[in-house]
């Protein structure tokens, strides 16, 4: 990348600079209100805030720079009010980095299959006492003011990706765009927090360009990718995170939504994607399935039980320095509770590591060969 200028952009809460540049691969730095992030990045998920099973100062030692939280699972329990009042989110649960809340909708519509979708907002039916609740682009943006979150997510119109319904999409990707409007309108902390915009078009590469175009034109200070990885073939989902990196932004940072297979890091790394949030490291972990580079280990197997070497030998994290396969075999199987949190964090470690290396490789110019070592390693020749 030497010779050619980088890019950078300035937003009142938000510096995003790349520094370095590999084919499409970039390494940048994203200096949030409370944190300077490094991307590619992975965001460990904290539905409830907290990481389940993890404790912040674990999070830290494992270099996390930005976790997640949802606004819907907030507003819930304990409630943005709440939450306001004891100074915001980074202040209840003792995190000094960087933070970011979704909006709301996608987790009522996918996850709960409670919501239906109006111009007005989504509307969803109370979990706790079954009573229809409406939450709104202006709400969405409401309660995440208060949350404080460094990061704060536009409500979009998701359609998951496997609908058979191209009108459905067409009306979901102009709604999007009146919605972000409605958000823009609504953000009452733009010098405190950064209003992301979310791009829709399900697989429709007219679609995607429309919303790409219009989004842009907001001039919000980031930008995601959303829609994706709700069961559409890799070859779809590659073609649309390529399209969105090539059309957005290059000074401004790219996040593609619900990403945490550690091969889909890697290639929308490699297309130009900069930060990456999902429950997978975490939730996995919890069903007693470890990430390794060879894809991953399933420590319910009777195989392991006799297995005295590390999770990962290459791994440097307490968990593979301190336990064996056969300990964690045992423990799993019998459902122990340090289990999962073990599992968890060294999950978690090497989410963590996988992302630092693709930093240091595109750093050093050697982007193109590392990646040629993990795919060598997870899909060995003859196999
Ligand atoms: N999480 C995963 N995909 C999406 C998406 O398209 N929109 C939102 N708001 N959250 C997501
Ligand atoms: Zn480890």
């Amino acid at each position: 990348s030497s010779g050619q200028t980088l890019p950078s952009s300035d937003s009142p809460a938000l510096k995003f600079k790349v520094v370095a540049v590999q084919g499409r691969a970039r390494s940048s730095r994203m200096t949030l209100p409370h944190f300077t992030a490094h991307t590619p990045m992975f965001m460990p998920v904290g539905t409830q805030g907290s990481v389940k099973g993890m404790t912040t100062q674990q999070l830290q030692e494992l270099d996390c720079h930005v976790i997640l939280g949802n606004t819907y699972h907030l507003e819930n329990r304990p409630g943005s009010e709440l939450v306001d009042a004891m100074g915001g989110l980074h202040e209840l649960i003792n995190w000094p980095r960087g933070m970011l809340t979704d909006s709301g909708g996608f987790q009522m519509v996918s996850l709960l299959h409670l919501a239906e979708i109006t111009e007005q907002g989504v509307t969803f039916q109370s979990p706790v006492d079954g009573s229809a609740m409406l939450l709104t682009p202006e709400q969405s943006i409401a309660i995440q003011n208060r949350l404080g979150a460094d990061i704060i997510m536009a409500l979009d119109d998701v359609v998951p990706t496997t609908a058979n319904d191209p009108a459905r999409f067409e009306e979901a990707t102009h709604r999007t765009t009146r919605w972000i409007d409605r958000c823009i309108a609504a953000h009452s902390r733009p010098g405190e927090q950064n209003l992301f915009a979310i791009v829709q078009g399900g697989l429709d590469t007219r679609l995607r360009e429309i919303s790409m175009q219009q989004l842009v034109a907001r001039d919000l200070p980031g930008y995601a990718i959303g829609g994706l990885a709700g069961g559409e073939s890799k070859d779809d989902f590659w073609r649309v995170v390529s399209q969105c990196t090539a059309g957005l932004p290059p000074g401004k940072p790219r996040y593609v939504m619900g990403i945490g297979y550690p091969l889909d890091i890697v290639v929308c790394s490699a297309l130009g994607a900069d930060m990456f949030d999902s429950v997978y490291p975490t939730r996995t972990a919890r069903f007693g399935v470890a990430l390794v580079p060879e894809g991953v280990l399933k420590l319910k197997n009777a195989a392991h039980a006799r297995d005295f070497r590390p999770l990962d030998p290459s791994c440097d994290c307490m968990v593979c320095r301190t336990y064996s396969r056969a300990y964690l075999h045992n423990v799993v199987t019998r459902g122990i509770a340090s289990a999962a949190v073990l599992v968890t964090y060294h999950n978690v470690a090497y989410t963590q590591a996988l992302t630092r290396n693709m930093r240091r490789a595109i750093e050093e110019q050697r982007f193109p060969d590392w990646v040629r070592g993990y795919l060598g390693t997870m899909f060995p020749k003859g196999d």
